[in-house]
C-alpha cells in the first residue's frame, strides 16, 4: 500500500504503527558485549539481547533487522529514527533517561574488576586502585568508564574502543585492571583468566539494563513492559537466561 500523509504522521507518533507498516522491527546495538551481543564465527549476531529482539519481533509478527552501531552513537541514532529500539546491554542511567525512555529492566548487573594476577591479595577493591601508579582500563562511553572516572579518579585511566582491547592490555601487562559489567568479566575470566587475572566479582555499582525507545510514545512503552512481564513468567526469559548468562 502507498503511505498517505496521514499514515506518515501516525508512524512518526507511534513506533508500533511504523513497525507494523514496515513489517520490520529495527534494533540498534553494538556487538562485543559478551554474552548479550557478539558476532559468531559465521559473522552472525548472537547473544541474550539478540534472542530478546527475536522474541519481540515474533510477538509483533514482523521481521527483525539488527543494526550494529558504535555504542557511543547509539542513542543519537535512535533519536534520529535509525531504528525503533536499542537493546544493547544498556544501563538505565538518569543521564540517558533524559534522552530516551527505558522499559522495565531485564537484568541487573554492576561494575566488577579484572586485575592483573601480580596484584593478587594487594588490590582487593576498587579503592586500592585509586592511585596514579595504577593504570585502569575501561571501555569508552560505558557506565564502566563513568564508574572509573568517578570512583577511581586518581588512577591513570585509559579508555578503549572495544572491551576486548581493554582486557588485552591487562593480559599483556600494560594495564593493572579492567573495569566492566559483571557478565562480560565472568566470560573473560573463564576464557583467559586463570593464570593471568584475578576477578573482583562483587559489583560496586547498581545497574539495571533496559530497552531504550524514543520518548513521547507511551503506547510502545506499555507494549514493551507488558511483553517483559509476560516473558519473565512464561518460561521464555528463563530459557534465554539459562542459555546465555547462567554459569
Ligand atoms: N552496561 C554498560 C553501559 O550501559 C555497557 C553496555 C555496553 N554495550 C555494548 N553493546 N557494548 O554503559
Amino acid at each position: 500500500a502507498i503511505a498517505t500523509g496521514a499514515d506518515i504522521e501516525l508512524a512518526k507518533k507511534s513506533t508500533i504503527e511504523g513497525i507494523l507498516k514496515r513489517g520490520e522491527l529495527r534494533v540498534g546495538f553494538e556487538s562485543g558485549y559478551i554474552p548479550f551481543e557478539m558476532t559468531d564465527k559465521k559473522g552472525k549476531f548472537v547473544g541474550f539481547d539478540m534472542d530478546l529482539a527475536k522474541e519481540i519481533a515474533k510477538a509483533m509478527g514482523v521481521k527483525l533487522k539488527l543494526i550494529n552501531t558504535a555504542f557511543d552513537g547509539v542513542i543519537p541514532a535512535l533519536n534520529t529514527g535509525k531504528f525503533d529500539m536499542i537493546i544493547s546491554g544498556m544501563t538505565i542511567t538518569q543521564e540517558r533517561n533524559l534522552k530516551v525512555n527505558f522499559s522495565d529492566p531485564y537484568i541487573t548487573v554492576g561494575q566488577t574488576i579484572l586485575v592483573a594476577k601480580k596484584h593478587e591479595g594487594i588490590v582487593t577493591s576498587y579503592k586500592n586502585l585509586n592511585d596514579p601508579k595504577y593504570t585502569v582500563a575501561c571501555r569508552l562511553g560505558t557506565t564502566g568508564e563513568k564508574a572509573v572516572r568517578r570512583y577511581i579518579s586518581k588512577a591513570t585511566i585509559r579508555s578503549f574502543e572495544t572491551e576486548a582491547e581493554g582486557i588485552l592490555e591487562v593480559i599483556n601487562g600494560n594495564a593493572d585492571a579492567f573495569v566492566y559489567d559483571l557478565p562480560l568479566c565472568v566470560v573473560y575470566m573463564a576464557q583467559q583468566g586463570a593464570e593471568k587475572l584475578v576477578f573482583l566479582d562483587k559489583p560496586f555499582t547498581f545497574e539495571p539494563l533496559g530497552i531504550a525507545i524514543n520518548k513521547g510514545d507511551p503506547d510502545f512503552l506499555n507494549w514493551l513492559n507488558n511483553f517483559m512481564k509476560q516473558i519473565k513468567n512464561d518460561g521464555r526469559y528463563d530459557r534465554m537466561y539459562n542459555k546465555w548468562i547462567k554459569s
